[in-house]
């Protein structure tokens, strides 16, 4: 029997078609094409708008390498899941150790013991909660903390901020803070309310009605890297308590060391009653998101032996995802890479912070840790703000374009702009990035800033061809 599985294995292994190397290269030459006729072809058209149509063959710690061997470095890290760089060797060997012990997965009817032993953890960093709920992406770890915010207080309503992001299925579609993302998709859930980002009167006066079952809040925003006021968080939370509302920090983004602290919110001393994690959790390689929470919260949804299943979902704690983030947490640790985010961060904050007062296109630059913005805004001298009004008339945020394309193309390295209609480019390198790295985006971003100020500029032009390309279509 033994034999006969050994044999298959074997077997499968050969056959060419599963040889995802050779099948992924194959494909070199006509994967836009491909992706374009079966896939999301108006992305296909944006990236060769832009010039981002690099085709990438190889990614390899803060690297990725095109069709001709070229290196860039990945500021990007897949919307801020590959801290931990890509494909890591003990996030590989956790996994390739999963697949290779027979292990029991998804049984259902059993306690999951990847789980459980992540789930100890993870609550190890977050001591004042008890409880893990696994889901598989970072929506459904908001969808999991408006169910059970509803269900634990009896209470219908969800507070939100203008211009957050939590998601787009349609709980986190529905305390979206962008109409971007909402238009088209309406009717959204009932009962959500909007309030100002770093406003805690408005908050209370919501809270004052009575009927709030939760305040669901990024600590740092990740469209714009809007920052909270030193005392806002603290505040919203000792506002909630006070009025028995949730505080739910959604950490998607910034948790798990992205600001330089094992969590944002320990920035601020605050303890929120229910802490929402996924992107890194997993080193970036399979989808897995946790809502941690007080056990009260917990115990009021899973109250009884009828109600063990709930909320269940299929692939939630499965073993490969388990793995993957029982890893991670001990690559965050055993390379000190919380400490090395929190270090490289300061370096080049220090670094676009000296660009503000050198450059009149730079407005701002906000951030913490490795999730930073420099953000541009409308120009003081005549002739550059002539050029800046002609292609923020076509559309709005398209300023940005002009800085993240020469960036990639003339100094190969990816960003992108920090939400629709945004004037801020964003960065969320990978924590493994080197001083020789640090010292390779501030020279470029330099560069970069420095040419966009010298009219004509090949920024300029560059943004009046998006320009012409977002008119006519
Ligand atoms: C703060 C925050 N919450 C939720 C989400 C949604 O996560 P996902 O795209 O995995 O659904 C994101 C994604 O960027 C996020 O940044």
């Amino acid at each position: 029997m033994q034999n006969d599985l050994a044999q298959r294995r074997v077997e499968s292994a050969s056959a060419a078609d599963l040889d995802m190397r050779a099948l992924h290269s194959r494909h070199d030459s006509d994967a836009y094409e491909l992706y374009a006729r079966y896939g999301n072809e108006q992305l296909v058209r944006l990236l060769r708008t832009i010039g981002f149509d690099a085709g990438f063959c190889r990614g390899e710690g803060q690297y990725l390498y095109d069709r001709e061997g070229s290196r860039y470095l990945d500021l990007l890290s897949g919307f801020g899941v590959f801290a931990l760089g890509r494909n890591h060797p003990a996030i590989q060997a956790a996994l390739i150790s999963v697949l290779q012990s027979d292990l029991p997965n998804l049984v259902q009817m059993d306690a999951p013991r990847l789980a459980a032993i992540l789930a100890q953890r993870l609550i190890a960093h977050a001591p004042y909660l008890d409880k893990a709920f696994f889901a598989n992406s970072g929506a459904e770890a908001v969808e999991v903390a408006i169910k059970f915010a509803r269900a634990s207080t009896g209470r219908p309503v969800i507070v939100y901020c203008d211009h957050a992001f939590h998601g787009v299925s349609y709980g986190a579609l529905s305390i979206n803070g962008d109409e971007t993302f909402r238009a088209g998709f309406e009717p959204l859930l009932p009962d959500c309310v909007r309030i100002p980002f770093n406003d805690p009167a408005a908050l209370e006066r919501v809270l004052a009605r009575g009927d709030v079952a939760a305040f669901i809040v990024e600590p740092i925003q990740g469209k714009g890297v809007n920052m909270p006021a030193d005392g806002y968080l603290r505040s919203a939370a000792d506002l909630c308590r006070r009025h028995g509302a949730l505080f739910v920090a959604d950490e998607i983004q910034t948790g798990l060391g992205r600001t330089g602290r094992f969590l944002a919110v320990e920035h601020w001393g605050v303890e929120p009653d229910m802490v929402l994690l996924s992107k890194i959790l997993s080193g970036g390689h399979i989808p897995v998101s946790v809502a941690l929470m007080r056990k009260g919260i917990f115990d009021k949804v899973l109250d009884s032996m009828d109600r063990a299943m709930i909320s269940p979902s299929t692939f939630a704690e499965n073993n490969l995802a388990m793995a993957a983030g029982i890893a991670t947490l001990d690559v965050l640790a055993g390379e000190r890479l919380i400490e090395k985010a929190a270090h490289a961060g300061a370096r080049l904050l220090d670094a676009f912070a000296g660009m503000v007062d050198r450059y009149e296109l730079v407005r701002e630059v906000r951030g913490k840790g490795l999730m930073i913005a420099i953000d541009f805004g409308r120009p003081r001298s005549v002739a550059l703000r002539a050029e800046w009004d002609l292609i923020e008339a076509a559309r709005e945020g398209l300023f940005a374009q002009a800085i993240t394309v020469p960036l990639f193309t003339e100094h190969r390295i990816l960003t992108q702009v920090a939400g629709p209609t945004s004037h801020a480019v964003k960065f969320l390198p990978p924590f493994v990035i080197s001083d020789d790295d640090c010292k390779w985006i501030i020279d470029s971003v330099d560069a970069v800033v420095a040419a966009a100020h010298r009219v004509p500029a090949a920024a300029w032009s560059l943004g009046k061809t998006f320009a012409a390309n977002f008119i006519r279509h």
